[in-house]
Order: structure tokens, then C-alpha cells, then sequence
């Protein structure tokens, strides 16, 4: 691999997990957050603050990087995570040969949802940046959901979840694994999609998240509306002929505190 293993987003739900994972594999491993090192950073890990929207703190982060695993994403700022890109895909022309590595979405080409827009055109920059790379799309991590059925659980008595809509819910472990194999081996352009063991009803997923958490709630299903509903209704964010991920909801709510 040569140089150290840069991730971005290495305090996020999957960042967090591929920085431990990577940092087991031996090597230099450096964790970019914009947050400031915490006393107890993880073990063996250099921890590099850094903002890639403005760039402060970048190019002393990726000196003598050969891999950036990008994970690093503003969902709530989608734009953002353009400009982000852009200031990593110069950090990374500087230092030279930088393999980029970048986490994205099954359905990103087919959802005309705004944040999966920004997510294939960021998949675009990266592809003619004229850099080195590798994109893994996959389906959710089994943590969304349940921080939307969290968040909808918080009403009284009814728990309203969006009908006709399934999910293929995948163990974020499971994509980190994949991530830091690819970070490990030669760029290899779009590799096969990941998708969850099995696809679920919305509504099934909920009354299996209600039971783990010790809720009752009256499902309560509400229709949702255009272009982008309709996609995630025909199920163009799942990929039910790439079930490679083992790790099932199930297991994932019985390690659930309720
Ligand atoms: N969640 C899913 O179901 C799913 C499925 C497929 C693909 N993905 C993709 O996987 C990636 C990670 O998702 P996640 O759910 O793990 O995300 P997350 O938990 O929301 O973490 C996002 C990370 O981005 C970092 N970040 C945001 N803005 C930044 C900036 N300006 N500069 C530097 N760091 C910044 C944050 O770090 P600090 O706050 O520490 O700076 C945070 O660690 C995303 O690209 C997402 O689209 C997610």
C-alpha cells in the first residue's frame, strides 16, 4: 500500500468502523474529522483535523497518503459534499497518485432525490479526476432506519411509516470490511454493488424495531408523493440480485438497547 490510509468521515456511523478496521490491518491510519483530537482518540491512529469544505487543515492530513477512504458526507448540506470533493481531489493531485476510495449508493443513477443526485455527481468528479480510483455503492446501513424509527417512535400511540416502501438493510461492519479490502488493493473503478441479506417491507421492519425497543405503537401507514417516492417505491435503491451482505436486521435490533 506504501503511504498512510486517510478517512474521511472517521467519526461517522461507517468512518469510525473503517478506521478500527484499517488500524487492525497494521499500517498508518489517519482519521479526518473537523472536530478537535478527543483525549482518548482510538488506539494507534493519527487523528487529523481538518475541514474539507474549507479546505483548512487538508494538505497537512494528506502528506504521505496513497489511499483516502472517503466516507466524510453532509447530508443535510448535500451541496457541501461537492465542494468537499472538489478541495479533496486537489489535496490529493498535490501530494500525487492518491487512491481514492468513495462510499456511495445503490440507486444513485436512477432517484431523482436530491442528496443522491449530489452523491452521483461526486461519484462523477471522482471518476474524471484523472486520480486513481474506486467506487463501492450499497444499499442502507441498518442504522438508518432505526434512526428514523427512532425519531417516529417519539409520537404517542401511532407511528406513522411511509407505505409500499421496502428496505434492504446491510451491517455497516460488512461494508467497512469491504472498504478497507478495496483501500488495499489496486483502484478498480465501479466494483459490484452491496446489498443487504434480504429485502423488507417498511411496515415489517418497523413492528421488528417497536418489539427490540419494548414499544407499542399502532402502525399508521401514510402515502408518500412524487418523483422521488415513487423510486424508492418501485425499489430503485435496492439491488435484491446483490444480497451479499449476512449481517440481518434481526441480529442488528438484537443488539439494541431498548
Ligand atoms: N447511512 C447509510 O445507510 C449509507 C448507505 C450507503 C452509503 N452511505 C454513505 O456512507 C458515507 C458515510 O455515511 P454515515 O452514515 O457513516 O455518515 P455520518 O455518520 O453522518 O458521518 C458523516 C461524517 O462526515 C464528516 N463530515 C461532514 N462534513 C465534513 C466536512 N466539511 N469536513 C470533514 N468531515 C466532514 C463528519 O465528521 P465530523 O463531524 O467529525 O467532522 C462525520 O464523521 C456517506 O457518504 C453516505 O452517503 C451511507
Amino acid at each position: 500500500m506504501g503511504g498512510a490510509v486517510l478517512v474521511t468521515g472517521g467519526t461517522g456511523t461507517l468512518g469510525r468502523i473503517v478506521v478500527r478496521r484499517a488500524a487492525a490491518e497494521g499500517g498508518e491510519v489517519r482519521l479526518l474529522s473537523r472536530r478537535a483530537a478527543p483525549a482518548a482518540a482510538p488506539q494507534g491512529v493519527r487523528w487529523c483535523t481538518a475541514d474539507l469544505v474549507s479546505g483548512e487543515g487538508l494538505d497537512a492530513a494528506m502528506e504521505g497518503v496513497s489511499v483516502v477512504v472517503h466516507c466524510a458526507s453532509d447530508p443535510r448540506r448535500p451541496a457541501s459534499d461537492l465542494t468537499a470533493v472538489r478541495q479533496l481531489i486537489e489535496a490529493a493531485r498535490r501530494v500525487g497518485g492518491v487512491h481514492l476510495v468513495y462510499i456511495s449508493i445503490v440507486g444513485v443513477d436512477r432517484l431523482p432525490f436530491g442528496y443522491y443526485r449530489v452523491k452521483r455527481q461526486v461519484e462523477e468528479l471522482i471518476e474524471g479526476s484523472g486520480l486513481p480510483w474506486t467506487v463501492l455503492r450499497t444499499t442502507q446501513f441498518h442504522d438508518l432506519p432505526a434512526q428514523v424509527f427512532r425519531a417516529l417512535a417519539k409520537l404517542p400511540l401511532v407511528m406513522p411509516v411511509p407505505s409500499g416502501i421496502s428496505v434492504q438493510p446491510l451491517a455497516a461492519e460488512e461494508v467497512a470490511d469491504r472498504l478497507v479490502a478495496l483501500a488495499g488493493g489496486e483502484p478498480a473503478g465501479r466494483v459490484a454493488d452491496m446489498g443487504g441479506p434480504r429485502v423488507i417491507p417498511g411496515a415489517e421492519m418497523a413492528r421488528g424495531y417497536l418489539r427490540a425497543v419494548g414499544k407499542r405503537r399502532l402502525l399508521l401507514p401514510v402515502p408518500v408523493f412524487g418523483a422521488s417516492a415513487r423510486g424508492f417505491r418501485q425499489g430503485l435503491h435496492l439491488s435484491p440480485e446483490r444480497a451479499v451482505g449476512s449481517g440481518t436486521w434481526e441480529q442488528y435490533l438484537a443488539a439494541l438497547k431498548p
